[in-house]
This record gives C-alpha cells, structure tokens and sequence, in this order.
C-alpha cells in the first residue's frame, strides 16, 4: 500500500491554522483520498490529557523545561498512536501544529534553544518530520493587531503571553521556513479563507493527486 503524507501548518497565534487545516482535509476527501484531521497538543486521550495541563496548568505553571517535556511527551503519544499508523495506511495527515510550534514557542521564545527541542523530538518521536509544513505568515503590523485584539479574551497559558514573545514565535517560524526551504512553504495569511486556501493548495500542487474525471 502506499504511504500517506504528512503535513503540518504552522503560525502564530489567531492565524487561521485550524481553518485551513480543516479545509486542506476537505479537499483531499474531495479528491477520493483519506484525511485525518488532527492537532497539537493532542489528537490522542493521552496527548489531550497533557494539553490541559499545558494550557491550563495547575499551581504556579510548568518552567520551560517541563513544558517542553509535556509537548515532547504529548506528542510522542500522537505519533505513535495516531499519526504514523495513519500514514502506513495510507492516509494523508493533516496536523494543526506540530514540532516547529516546539520549537519557536519553547526553544526560540521560552529560550530553551533549537538543539534541546530537536534531542526531545529524537528521543519522543524518532525525529518524525512532515513531508510539507505550511507557515501562515502576516506584516508584523497585522500580527500586533491580532495580539491586540486578542486583550481581554479569555485565553490560555501559551496565548496569553506577552507580545514579545509572540513577536518571536513569529519570526522564529519564518527563519525556520528560510533555514529549511525544501518542508517549508510560506503562504501569506491575509486575505479571505478562500484566497488563503488557494495559496494553500498552490503552494502543495506538485505534492497532490491529479483531480480524476
Ligand atoms: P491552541 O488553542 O490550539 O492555539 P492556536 O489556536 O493558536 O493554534 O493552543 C495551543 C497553544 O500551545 C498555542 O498557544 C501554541 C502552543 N504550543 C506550544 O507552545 N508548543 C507546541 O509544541 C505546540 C504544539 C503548541
């Protein structure tokens, strides 16, 4: 049988991730394949477990290093019993973040470093990359107003940091995205979700099946 593919989308907070995520996974239901629609931290009882104690931690919250523990152990979880026997079968995957989110939010803005986060992977997740990883990318005035926006919602531990470190979370994703051009495709997150989507399915073409008759 053949192998699914795996793609992760990756952002900031408020980008419209979950969205086009969403939608990326419609398409390829439309187009005859299998999806599994999943996200991170979670898409396991496990890893769904260890994401409200992320985001909603008891006490005095983790230190970083625990928190990166948390995503390394949650996402070992969904790994091993979710995303790679999806892929063995078959079925693309479609993950709403994945370790790049380790990577800019506790190795670049918990300033934990990129080397930590990849050894956590190694050991968690056998190092386990997507085929594709898809940055939703904004103007960092349109970032600080989503940010600003965001002021006095009801948010979580993660979310409701201050901006600088989501100003770095976001330039960390787009360093990533230059640092390693071939998984990475940056698409511009403003717009419709319907131009996005576009941008979406433009940026994966030479990846996709042909549309049959
Ligand atoms: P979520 O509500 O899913 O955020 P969003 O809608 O912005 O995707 O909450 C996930 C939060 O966890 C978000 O603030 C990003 C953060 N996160 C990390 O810090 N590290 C990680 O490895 C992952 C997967 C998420």
């Amino acid at each position: 049988m053949t192998k699914g593919r795996f793609i992760s989308f990756e952002g900031g907070e408020g980008m419209g991730k979950s969205t086009q995520a969403r939608l990326l996974a419609k398409f390829l239901e439309g187009r005859g394949l299998k999806a599994v629609l999943t996200r991170e931290p979670g898409g396991t009882p496990g890893a769904e477990a260890i994401r409200q104690l992320l985001l909603h931690p008891p006490g005095e919250g983790w230190e970083a290093e625990a928190e990166a523990l948390l995503f390394a152990a949650a996402r070992s979880d969904h790994v091993a019993r979710l995303i790679r026997p999806a892929i063995q079968e078959g079925s693309w995957v479609i993950c709403d973040r994945y370790l790049d989110s380790s990577r800019a939010y506790q190795g670049r803005a918990g300033q934990l470093g990129d080397a930590a986060v990849r050894q956590l992977h190694a050991i968690g997740s056998h190092g386990l990359l997507p085929d594709a990883t898809i940055v939703l990318s904004a103007s960092a005035d349109h970032v600080q107003e989503r940010l600003r926006a965001r002021d006095g919602d009801e948010t979580d531990a993660i979310g409701g940091r201050d901006d600088s470190y989501h100003l770095a979370v976001n330039s960390a994703f787009e360093a990533f995205a230059s640092e390693e051009p071939d998984r990475f495709r940056i698409i511009d997150g403003e717009g419709t979700v319907e131009e996005v989507h576009q941008r979406v399915l433009a940026a994966l073409s030479p990846m996709l099946p042909e549309a049959r008759p």
